[in-house]
């Protein structure tokens, strides 16, 4: 079972960026957590990072056909990413959405995501904890199946 991982705008930068708010930890770190946990629990992870919102397209394009759900750090695409929300929904894989930061408690901008309307749910402000949270729901809901 191949699980996506995608980090959008940004997101290259943690570790450096506004540590209060995204944590220490950098991508890669936060990649190989999730690696790790992904061996634990008998499934593989497929990681991807771009600032650019067509090549997340064509990532999700050209992947999904082969993956059974997507994690998605969408970056601030959250909140006017229409072609990646279109694309999340043309996969017909199931979406679990993730924000470092409470978006929720930040500016009034950050509270819309046209993500999450395609997604089957969100995870925010939990730190990289909320990507584990995301990978374990995704194995357990499709391992039920
Ligand atoms: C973010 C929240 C977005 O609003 C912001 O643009 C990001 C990171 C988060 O993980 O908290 O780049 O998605």
């Amino acid at each position: 079972m191949k699980i996506l991982l995608i980090h959008g705008p940004n997101l290259n930068m943690l570790g450096q960026r506004n540590t209060a708010l995204y944590g220490s930890q950098t991508l890669a770190e936060i990649n190989r957590l999730l690696q790790q946990r992904a061996g634990e629990l008998g499934v593989e992870i497929a990681p991807f990072q771009s600032n650019s919102e067509g090549a997340l397209v064509d990532f999700i394009q050209a992947q999904s056909p082969q993956a059974a759900g997507i994690i998605i750090n969408p970056g601030a695409l959250t909140h006017y990413g229409l072609s990646l929300r279109d694309a999340l929904e043309d996969s017909r894989l199931p979406v679990i959405e993730v924000h470092l930061s409470n978006i929720y408690a930040r500016e009034e901008w950050r509270a819309r995501s046209v993500v999450t309307p395609v997604a089957r749910g969100q995870i925010c402000g939990l730190g990289w904890r909320g990507y584990i949270a995301a990978l374990e729901f995704l194995v357990a809901e499709l391992r039920k199946k």
